[in-house]
């Protein structure tokens, strides 16, 4: 696992937790938040996006990485998320997760913390979340 310190680590989980404030719910009413620490040291933060066409509903976990992409950054050191109150009820959907492995630093190291509403968490490497990412094509142009 990369290192991040504990500081690190508490600025990611709250700032995803008051990202998730921001949520546009109003069909499941099941907010998410999410915080990215770019590989530029910037954080990139994220709410779920709901649509009344359910189907363009998007994450919160890609709003962020998609923010940070359109912002010029293309990599991050870490990535926390939040959206149940244990932390253990929710983590990034599947597609979140081929997201999470195409932006992600390092998939075998970079940290995805997963986060509960009041602060709790767990930790663990981007590949243990999404083993075999789907990854036929090379980025070549970046
Ligand atoms: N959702 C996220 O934002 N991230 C996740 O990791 C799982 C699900 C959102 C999508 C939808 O707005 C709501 O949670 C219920 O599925």
């Amino acid at each position: 696992m990369k290192d991040l310190t504990m500081e690190q680590i508490r600025m990611l989980v709250n700032t995803a937790i008051q990202a998730r404030e921001n949520a546009y719910a109003p069909y499941s009413h099941f907010k998410v938040g999410a915080a990215v620490l770019g590989t530029d040291g910037k954080v990139y933060t994220g709410c779920n996006i709901e649509n009344s066409s359910f189907g363009l509903t998007v994450c919160a976990e890609r709003t962020a990485i998609f923010k940070m992409v359109s912002e010029g950054c293309q990599s991050f050191a870490a990535l926390a998320v939040a959206g149940s109150e244990k932390p253990g009820e929710s983590g990034p959907c599947g597609a979140c997760r081929q997201v999470i492995s195409e932006f992600c630093e390092d998939i075998n190291t970079t940290p995805i913390i997963v986060a509960g509403t009041k602060g709790e968490f767990f930790m663990e490497e981007a590949i243990k979340l999404y083993p075999r990412p789907f990854m036929k094509f090379e980025p070549n142009d970046k």
